[in-house]
Parts: structure tokens; sequence; C-alpha cells
């Protein structure tokens, strides 16, 4: 990753800081939809999209209409919204060529697209969308919600391999942070995957390997008659999903549907996270072993976004939160992985450094919970780190250097979202709170 020693900026005030902001997403606009950052991610990426459509919804809701709907239009007949939709005729690795998604039938003919799906945030995105604009979204909704609603029924039906209510991602980039310390162990034990090096674009030859499999299976979740050689429970990728549900619960009787279904999924995904990965704190579980990975990571904080998470387990996640080990250690917020475990790097993408978009979920969790101390001071180290540093990819925890690439379209469009008046610390109207 490329790092390098603290920055100053001239000062700049709100105005001045939403105007680059702006800049940055029109620079990466390719016409469909926003790239996360010039040159080291030219194409579509299915969360990034989520947040920059959250990050405008305020003040370009036609813009941020028009990202989900981007995302939304690479889904697959049945139901799978990918990760990564190809958009531009820019080289990059992975790329159609190994994904090989118009060989499927489910898959869009006219859109090449990843084999893998994303954390599930679209609905909460749409649901943004729509309490900032209430009737004036209301036909955005109705044209959302089938594609919404048919990507949950595919999480449901396909990815629930432990049989409780969540989803299991089968590749680490499907959690968003594929560096996660939290997947060493798993990814350690792949049974029949070749020595690990470094592969192409750096990426570890075990990503690759994992997408190939699987995309030689079909992409079909009985993965050529075998078990998956990764399957995990991820608390972010549910935490955000069952979140969804209460998102989608709420959007329904603007689409005409039911909300039954969704908030009965909600509740069995809550369940399913408290009986199944709560210990002391959410951690994921590793569905090949049966074992939980015990290992204290931004992700445990997830199902905090839950409005129904019970209030003892809210209090315990929000002590650890504040604690030495994330907050309290560092000036930054918020590190990806506790500063105080062996495999914490404070310069290794989500294995240290801090992120906008766990921040502005985690400061979206403590104003759905009243936490509203925490929140404003999450909010304001936020805006104190991309002051700084700028609209970079991550950050250093201790120092607030900016780490990774520049002009990052989710940094840019999450301080959108927490420059406007209230931004995220305005819970809103409804369930959703
Ligand atoms: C990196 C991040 C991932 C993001 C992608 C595009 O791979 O880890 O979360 O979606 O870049 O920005």
């Amino acid at each position: 990753m490329d790092t390098e020693p603290m920055e100053s900026r001239p000062a700049v005030d709100d105005d001045a800081l939403a105007r680059e902001a702006l800049s940055v997403l029109d620079a990466n606009w390719t016409g469909r939809a926003t790239m996360p950052a010039p040159g080291l991610y030219p194409h579509q990426w299915s969360w990034d999209s989520a947040f920059v459509a959250i990050g405008l919804a305020r003040s370009h809701p036609s813009r941020a209409m028009a990202e989900l709907r981007g995302a939304l239009a690479g889904q697959w007949r049945d139901g799978m919204v990918p990760h990564m939709i190809f958009r531009t005729a820019e080289a990059y690795f992975p790329g159609p060529a190994v994904w090989r998604s118009q060989d499927h039938e489910d898959a869009p003919a006219d859109l090449p697209t990843s084999g893998l799906t994303a954390p599930p945030l679209h609905a909460l995105a749409a649901w943004w969308i729509w309490r900032h604009h209430g009737d004036r979204a209301v036909g955005f909704v109705r044209e959302a919600y089938p594609r919404l609603a048919a990507h949950h029924d595919y999480l449901a039906a396909t990815r629930d391999l432990g049989g409780s209510g969540l989803a299991a991602i089968v590749h680490p980039w499907e959690s968003g942070m594929e560096d996660s310390p939290a997947w060493d162990r798993p990814l350690a034990a792949l049974p029949g995957a070749p020595p690990n090096g470094a592969g192409p674009a750096g990426y570890t030859d075990h990503f690759v390997w994992l997408a190939t499999r699987y995309r030689d299976s079909g992409y079909r979740p009985e993965y050529l008659g075998q078990e998956h050689p990764f399957a995990v429970e991820d608390p972010m990728f549910n935490g955000m999903w069952l979140a969804a549900c209460e998102a989608l619960a709420e959007l329904a009787p603007v689409a005409g549907a039911d909300s039954r279904p969704h908030a009965e999924r909600a509740a069995r995904i809550r369940r399913a996270l408290l009986d199944r990965l709560w210990d002391g704190g959410f951690h994921a579980r590793d569905l090949r072993t049966g074992r939980l990975l015990r290992l204290a990571t931004v992700g445990g904080f997830g199902p905090l976004l839950d409005p129904g998470m019970p209030g003892d387990r809210v209090e315990d996640m929000v002590r650890t939160l504040s604690s030495a080990r994330f907050m309290g250690a560092s000036g930054y917020p918020v590190p990806s992985c506790d500063v105080r475990a062996e495999q914490f790097d404070r310069a290794r993408y989500w294995r240290g450094p801090s992120w906008i978009n766990m921040n502005w979920l985690l400061c979206r969790a403590c104003a759905v919970h009243g936490l509203w101390d925490l929140a404003e001071g999450l909010a304001a180290d936020t805006l104190r780190l991309v002051r700084q540093a700028g609209f970079r990819e991550c950050y250093d925890p201790f120092d607030g250097s900016g780490r990774g690439c520049r002009d990052f379209s989710w940094s840019a469009a999450l301080t959108l979202d927490l420059l406007a008046d209230g931004g995220v610390l305005d819970g809103g109207a409804g369930r959703c709170r």
C-alpha cells in the first residue's frame, strides 16, 4: 500500500470541502456509475456504489438514484447482485476474461460482471434516498424494490449454508474487507489450494484460485457437489443485511408490497447473529470447521446497525468500540482491527487502517441507538481526517496520514453526508431510526 508521512493541507471550510468532494465524484463518474478511484479501480464496485448513493442522497438525489440503478443493473436472473460491473475499457485484473459472466445463463447479456456478490447495503441506500425525498422518490422506490427484494431472496435461498438464517460469504472479496485478518485462518486451511504468493495485481493466488473454482462450478451453491472451500458467516455482512431488511420492510408498502417477510427475515437474522456469532463480541464463524474466528475487527460491530439489538449487547459492543482496543487507542477512528491483536498492522488494508465507510456505518449505528455523543465524536473525527489528509482510501489510525489511493469516491461521498445539516446524525423517522 502507498504510505507516506503525514500531509498537512491548507485549512478548508465546510463549503470548500463539499465542493472538493463533489469534484472528486464528478471526475470519477463514468456516465453510468462512479468508479471508486481513477487508475486503481476503474469500474463499478457494488458496495462502493451504495456508499456513493448514500453520500449523494441529500444533495444530488438523481445522481444517487442513477448510482444505485447502475449497481442493480448488473443483477443476475437468480437475484445475485455482483460485486463488480465492468463499465469502462480499462484493463483490470481479474477482469471479464476471468469471471466469464457472459457465458452464464443467469448473467446480464450486455454487461460483464464478476460472479461474486458484495455486502448487501443497497436497500439501506434506497431507504436513505427515500427518507430524504419522500414522495419525490416513490417512483424510484417502486422501480428498485423488486430488484432489492430479489437480491435478499437470493441471499436467503443460496447463501444460508449454515441453515440458520445468516448469509455466508464464499470469498473474502464478498466481505468488502478482503484483507481482514479474520480470514487468515480459513485461507490458510484452503483444501487443495496452491501455495500462496502474490498473484497478479498483488492479489493473493488464493483469491484468484477461489474465484476461478467458484466460476468453474457455474457459480452454483452446490459447488461441484462439494463444500465451498471458503464459507464464512460474517457479522458485518449480516449486520448490513439485517439493516437492509429493516429498510426494505419500510419501503415495501411504498412499492405496494408486504412488509412482513422482510421484518420476519430481519428477526431471523438477529436471532441467528445472537445464537451463532456472539461470544463476548460478534465474531465470524468458519463453516468448514464450525468454529468462531475469535479476533476483534471492525466487522464485529456490524450488528450494531440493528435497531432491534438487545440493549445489553449494544452496551457490550459500545464498550469495546470505545475501549483502548479501538477508538480509545488511536486519535483517528476506527481502526479496522483490535490494535492489541498480534495481527494489527497500521499500514495494511483492513488490518489496521481507518476507513470512512466504516466510520459512517458506526456513526449511523450510534444514531440508531441514540448514542449521540459517540456519534457526534465519530463524525467530527472523521471530518478531521479528510480535512487533514484528503479523500484517501484509508488512513493511519494513529497519525491520520492518508493511505492507499487518492480521490476515493466513498470517502468523498460520505463526507458530503457528514457535512450536510444533521447528516447521519439526523436519525429521521421510522423504524430504521
Ligand atoms: C478494495 C476494498 C473494497 C472496495 C474496492 C473498490 O478492494 O477493499 O472494499 O470495494 O477496493 O473500492
